[in-house]
């Protein structure tokens, strides 16, 4: 199949390539850097710019399946008018793909976005899955909430569409966990508040392994791409410290302190989402990395 990626720069569209290409899929993908337009066998970049409404048409020429990884990096201040650029990132660079889509004649057939977890609502005990329909009210809840929509959008053209709400994605070289492994390597690390905020993780290969599954199967709907076994904070830092051979010793670091420093994106650290991995098990979908010791000793042995 040929396979358009966006975002395909980024930590996971670079896994995802090399996962497409290793299963002789070809791979065309939109870049905002005109410099990161490369031309191979079987991997073929277009320039895109979604605030300019710019794209290059012939991106879709063969496709089969569009990924939509593109968006604005969420671990940067949340100045208002970097909220803005999270939002738009996401919504208008889809809304260009939809009207090249509309208009240009395709062979596409599926939509497959990635999405967030935020969109749940805050939980300890209670696990949710994707038939919930209770949401948060939180900046980073709306924006999926705005990101699944310009998704849903697709339908409309008789694609089938795919969102997959990525947890805690971990990888050696981007994304949260190299930050909380910093200062455990340093000697210096710590739990977040009380350390029961529960974190919903994902292995970066079953990750990638379930976009290429998605596309293999056609898959329809929500999914959550999270690992079954989520963890709390206190034991993810514990495990992470183990893994590393490092003392924890220093006192769990208050919220307020986040706080100051990351200002409302501490949230990224203190929210709490216990999430369900059943619906994509339920269709056939094995974790390689079900649990975090396992995860982790890949990552870091
Ligand atoms: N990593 C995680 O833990 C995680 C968890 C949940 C959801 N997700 C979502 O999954 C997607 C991919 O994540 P990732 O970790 O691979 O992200 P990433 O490493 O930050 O890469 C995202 C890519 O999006 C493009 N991009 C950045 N800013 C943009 C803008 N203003 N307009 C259009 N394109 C822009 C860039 O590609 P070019 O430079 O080539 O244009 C960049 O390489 C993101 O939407 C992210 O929110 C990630």
């Amino acid at each position: 199949m040929k396979i358009l990626i966006t975002g395909a720069t980024g930590l996971i569209g670079n896994e995802l390539v090399k996962q497409l290409l290793a299963k002789n899929h070809s791979v065309h993908y939109l870049t905002t850097s005109k410099s990161k337009v490369v031309n191979k066998p079987n991997y073929k970049g277009f320039y895109w710019n979604p605030q300019q409404t710019k794209i290059d048409e012939s991106c879709i020429y063969e496709v089969d399946v569009i990924v939509h990884l593109a968006g604005a990096n969420i671990a940067k201040r949340w100045t208002n008018a970097y909220k803005q650029e999270i939002i738009e990132s996401r919504t208008l660079s889809s809304e260009l793909l939809y009207n090249l889509v509309r208009k240009h004649p395709n062979q596409v057939k599926q939509f497959i976005s990635a999405s967030g977890t935020a969109i749940y609502p805050e939980s300890f005990a209670t696990v949710y899955d994707e038939t919930t329909t209770e949401t948060e009210d939180s900046f980073l809840s709306n924006v999926v909430k705005k990101w699944e929509e310009s998704a849903n959008r697709f339908q409309v053209l008789g694609l089938k569409v795919c969102k997959i709400r990525t947890g805690i994605v971990l990888s050696n070289v981007g994304g949260a966990l190299p930050e909380m492994v910093k200062p455990i390597k340093m000697g210096f690390g710590a739990a977040m508040g009380n350390g029961k905020q529960i974190q919903s993780w994902i292995h970066i290969n079953d990750l990638v392994a379930m976009y290429c599954f998605a596309i293999e199967n056609q898959l329809e709907g929500v999914y959550n791409a999270v690992a079954p076994n989520p963890i709390s904070n206190q034991e993810l830092t514990t495990v992470i410290a183990k893994t590393l051979k490092k003392p924890l010793f220093l006192p769990n670091i208050p919220h307020f302190v986040m706080k100051l420093i990351l200002g409302e994106m501490s949230y990224l650290l203190f929210s709490s989402k216990n999430l369900s991995a059943q619906k994509i098990i339920n269709n056939g979908f094995q974790f390689k990395f079900p649990k975090i010791k396992e995860a982790l000793a890949n990552l870091y042995s």
